[in-house]
């Protein structure tokens, strides 16, 4: 069995709650995303106990401030056994090479939110950032892939251009998807998990479509199979 691309992302509010889905699924099925609401709640231990289970778990922290605890706050996720986490590229250059620098021993892999897509022209050019906010995107992923960093967030459209700019190897992860017959909920550019794979997507973080589907696990081995179709 290929290994997984989809990371479901575990947006509870209460550490019961995630237990309950957790329990159901198995490693080899997905990876698990912990987010700023989970972490707050059920905090670091949460994290190491589900590392000890043998997940994949990415600490989506999104970390932005001054280089010196950016850099810090990396070791110590990173120190937490999980398999990937993120910073703001907003947070610059000298940030990213900090952050770099301060997991490079480790195997956690390090990827950086371009903008965050709740934010459209408007309330860019408000915070000093006028112009196309695709071009934007374009921009940030080539400051975080310069700054050694392995991938980016990005949404399946822009990857379509990332991965031809930025090559194979840089990690593309997409939110924002949805199997054909799903609900699209708040998300409004939705790709199918099918056609992020075909845009270049490395990794789909996949919410609600997975942890309110009736069968969890039937979901997530049919949009595996879906995939693999693909890669073979
Ligand atoms: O339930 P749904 O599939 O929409 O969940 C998507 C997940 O991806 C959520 O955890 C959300 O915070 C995250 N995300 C997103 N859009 C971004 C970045 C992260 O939906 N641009």
């Amino acid at each position: 069995m290929p290994e997984s691309r989809i990371i479901v992302a575990l947006d509870y509010s209460n550490e019961t709650d995630a237990w309950h889905l957790i329990n159901k699924l198995e490693p080899q099925l997905c990876r698990l995303k912990v987010g700023k609401e989970l972490f707050t709640i059920a905090g670091p231990r949460f994290v190491e106990k589900l590392v000890s289970t043998g997940y994949d778990v990415f600490l989506d922290l999104k970390f932005h401030d001054i280089p010196n605890t950016v850099a810090q706050a990396c070791k110590a996720a990173a120190g937490l056994g999980v398999w990937m986490l993120n910073v703001h590229a907003l947070g610059g250059r000298k940030m990213m090479l900090a952050a770099r620098d301060a997991i490079q021993t480790t195997s956690t892999k390090l990827i950086a939110v371009t903008l965050l897509t709740s934010l459209d022209k408007e309330d860019l050019a408000e915070i000093g950032l006028p112009g196309q906010p695709a071009d934007i995107v374009q921009r940030l992923a080539h400051l975080a892939y310069d700054c050694g960093m392995d991938g980016v967030v990005c949404s399946a459209q822009e990857a379509i251009q990332l991965r031809q700019t930025l090559g194979h190897s840089f990690c593309l992860v997409t939110p924002g998807i949805r199997p054909a017959d799903a609900h699209s909920g708040d998300q409004k550019r939705i790709t199918t998990p099918a056609q992020a794979i075909i845009n270049g997507a490395h990794y789909l973080v996949i919410g609600r479509p997975i942890t309110q589907a009736q069968d969890p696990v039937l979901t997530c081995e049919r949009l595996n199979a879906e995939i693999a179709i693909l890669q073979s």
